[in-house]
């Protein structure tokens, strides 16, 4: 027999979960002139995931825990946070939510973690207000608030257009198992971009396609698609974290099918044949000491989705 006590019935909260992702192919236009690149992107979601609750509250409140969850703010800057202000602004509601974070993809570390949090949230926020809005209308939110969280919300695999925002989902057979070495210092994102335009004065206005890429994951093929892996971004992060060369260069002599700096880095990603393999590339990045911490992984993984929804 259950009882559903009254006081308890108001205690309503959503648990959403939502993945970080790693860029298979990062191609990288002109600066425009409101500080943006366009870009043509391949994204993957992965399977290090972010975890939200969102739960009745009075006011905007926020806790955080996890993985490097010291070095992530828990006031009103945090993307998660901004996420329900700016839901709740968009349907004329407080917000009123209490969110807490539970954190597996590190913090800058390119794996759009902070994204995958307001991904979630807005996710989590939109099911416990029951505001009910089309799945477009959150895609819209989701760009305003950056780049990378329509394709948190999105998941699989999608080529990604525009600042990256602008999603088409891509056809992918097969399961790609990953080994991330990860650094405890993280690398700003518009740093990366302002050394890639010091690099790259003269780069093409708009970037191309990657059809190699798109062929090699439609045929399910890790060969194909380790040798197509492509990061423009790469040689910026690498001068801004020199270290990191060695990273890619322990994961090529362990084997790997393919190694890069995962977006703006400073993870680095390294394609494995199997999860086993993967295990093992992750124990090559720590016995060479070229990553303050290292995860394993396989994608393509489901975007943003409810896992528990109901009363306490
Ligand atoms: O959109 P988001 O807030 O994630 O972007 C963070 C920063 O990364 C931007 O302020 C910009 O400097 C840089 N960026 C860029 N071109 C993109 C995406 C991001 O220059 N397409």
């Amino acid at each position: 027999m259950s009882l559903i006590r009254p006081e308890a019935r108001s205690e309503r909260e959503v648990r959403v979960r939502a993945p970080g992702k790693i860029n298979l192919s990062l191609r990288v236009g002109r600066r425009e002139p409101d500080g943006y690149h366009p870009l043509s992107t391949v994204f993957q979601a992965v399977s290090v995931y972010e975890d939200v609750v969102a739960s009745a509250g009075t006011g905007l409140t926020l806790t955080v825990t996890g993985a490097q969850a010291d070095r992530v703010p828990t006031d009103e800057t945090n993307l998660a946070a901004r996420a329900a202000r700016a839901l709740a602004d968009h349907v004329g509601l407080d917000a009123d939510v209490h969110l807490h974070i539970h954190k597996e993809v590190p913090v800058a570390g390119g794996m759009a973690g902070g994204s995958a949090d307001a991904a979630a949230t807005l996710l989590a926020c939109d099911t416990l207000w029951r505001t009910g809005l089309p799945r477009e209308v959150l895609h819209e939110l989701a760009a305003a608030l950056g780049s990378d969280v329509p394709f948190g919300l999105l998941g699989h695999t999608a080529i990604g257009t525009g600042r990256g925002d602008q999603l088409a989902p891509a056809l992918s057979r097969g399961e790609y198992h990953w080994a991330f070495a990860l650094q405890a210092e993280g690398l700003s994102t518009p740093r990366v971009y302002a050394a890639f335009d010091d690099l790259h004065p003269t780069v093409r206005a708009v970037p191309g396609s990657d059809v190699a890429l798109l062929q090699a994951l439609r045929a399910g093929d890790p060969h194909a698609v380790g040798l197509a892996l492509h990061n423009d971004l790469q040689e910026a992060a690498l001068e801004l974290a020199p270290g990191l060369a060695e990273a890619i260069a322990v994961a090529h002599d362990a084997g790997a099918l393919g190694a890069i700096v995962s977006g703006s880095g400073p993870t680095v990603a390294a394609l494995a044949r199997s999860r086993q393999h993967a295990l093992l590339l992750a124990a090559a990045f720590t016995a060479a000491g070229v990553a303050d911490s290292v995860l394993t992984a396989v994608g393509p993984v489901a975007g943003a989705r409810i896992i528990q929804s109901g009363h306490e």
